[in-house]
């Protein structure tokens, strides 16, 4: 029997369901705020990647599905979302619209990771990027959304970590200082890191090596917040004023290190406590030099993305079942196979409005009634040959157990009303 390849998951049933509430949730959110949905698509130039996430990036090195085209060209799945969104703002000109642009999007992205709880080879992310503004209500909008849209489908165990990597010419004195710091100690690197130190030294403090992890404990390198410029500073400040004025809980991270290299200044994390190794349910910031990186003119922006999968793990954890998986409404029972027909109309009546389903089997009353308690549906119809030559439905409130006689019209507006008069 083939197989899913390792690390790719069907989506189907439960999972679908929680799929759906999230991306559902953050939609809401996101035009709410004023964007517009963009589907970029799934595979780009490789160089948008190389150039936008960052050449001394994991994702780049080691992560990416990579391939040639017939003619040669190598082109890549795309990692993440939000290069390929400037990559877009940028061919289409969206710089002439009216600025701040706000745009959002779901889907699925890859990466040639581990997989392990919580870390797929394709994963779905729901984003959300605005490009041509820098100031820090931008940075603090894009915050309070990432975090609101997750307690909004009623998670509570989410720690949100903020902090600040500064601009570019901050981050050169903070790498310059970490080389300095660590390349006495060269040999006791990690091989991974000893490369890093060259090209980025900041990404060695967020190694998962233990030889690594030990001689940062030792040599206890200042953190990135402590090399802010006054700008990047003032700026950051700024984020916070803004953030405590929305009511947004956050806990200052002195040394947040993202995993793309795009980042300047306000960058965060939404972790959670129950998710094991792979806690980050999501994670954003400031990349105001992306667009150049990719060709295009200046164009500040910020963004975030979440990882649908882990916030449906989170959710599970947290005993929150997904709103999409509707209960069952009203499952219809024809009393006669002549009446199967009849359920079909009946059932189809009410969709969209309810969630309806029908046997395809006719049924004596007692056991259509189990059928429909089974299946978790909150009301049974019962069809037989009177309520079917009078437009009626026999509906069982399977809550309540009450039990009535109804003209369809009747039946929607009851089972609208829960069962109330
Ligand atoms: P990221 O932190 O690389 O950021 O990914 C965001 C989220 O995607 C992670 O926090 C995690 O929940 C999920 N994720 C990442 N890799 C995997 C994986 N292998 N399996 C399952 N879930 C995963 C970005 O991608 C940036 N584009 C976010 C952004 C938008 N920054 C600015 N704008």
């Amino acid at each position: 029997m083939t197989r899913a390849v390792k690390g790719t998951h069907d989506l189907f049933g439960e999972a679908l369901a929680y799929h759906r509430t999230i991306v559902d949730a953050a939609r809401r959110w996101a035009e709410a705020a004023g964007a517009a949905e963009i589907a970029t698509p799934i595979f780009e130039l490789t160089e948008v990647f190389e150039r936008g996430v960052g050449p001394t990036s994991d994702i780049v090195q080691k992560e990416m599905f990579t391939f040639s085209d017939r003619a040669g060209r190598s082109l890549t799945l795309r990692p993440e979302g939000t290069a390929g969104v400037v990559r877009a703002y940028n061919e289409h000109g969206m710089k002439v619209w009216p600025q701040p642009v706000r745009l959002w999007y779901a889907g699925p992205m890859f990466r040639a990771e581990r997989p392990q709880k919580g870390r797929q080879r394709q994963f779905h992310q729901v984003g959300y990027e605005v490009l041509g503004s820098g100031r820090p209500e931008i940075d603090a909008e894009a915050v309070a959304l990432s975090y609101r849209i997750l307690a909004s489908l009623g998670l509570r165990g989410m720690r949100l970590l903020l902090g600040s990597v500064g601009d570019p010419a901050d981050r050169e004195r903070y790498n310059a200082y970490l080389r300095e710091l660590l390349t006495p100690h060269a040999a006791r690197l990690s091989p991974d890191s000893r490369r890093r130190l060259e090209a980025n030294p900041m990404r060695i403090l967020d190694s998962k090596d233990p030889g690594d992890r030990s001689l940062l404990a030792e040599l206890e390198p200042r953190p990135m917040l402590a090399f802010l410029g006054p700008e990047a500073a003032e700026h950051f400040e700024a984020v916070r004023v803004r953030l405590d004025a929305l009511g947004v809980p956050y806990q200052v991270d002195p040394s947040i290190v993202r995993g793309l290299d795009y980042y300047v200044r306000t960058s965060w994390e939404i972790h959670h406590d129950k998710l094991g190794a792979q806690s980050a349910l999501g994670g954003g910031g400031r990349y105001d030099g992306l667009s150049e990186l990719l060709g295009g003119t200046a164009a500040p922006g910020v963004g975030w993305a979440l990882g649908v999968e882990r916030v449906a793990l989170a959710m599970e954890a947290e005993g929150l079942s997904p709103s999409a998986a509707r209960a069952l409404d009203l499952y219809v029972v024809p009393l006669e196979s002549e009446l199967v027909p009849r359920a079909l109309e009946v059932a189809a009546r009410f969709w969209p409005d309810l969630h309806v389903e029908y046997a395809l089997k006719a049924r004596k009353p007692g056991k259509g009634l189990q059928e429909a308690e089974k299946r978790g549906a909150r009301f049974a119809g019962l069809l037989g040959p009177d309520e079917a030559a009078a437009g009626t439905l026999t509906v069982k409130d399977l809550e309540t157990g009450e039990q009535r006689t109804l003209p369809l019209e009747e039946v929607r507006e009851w089972i609208g009303k829960g069962g109330r008069a």
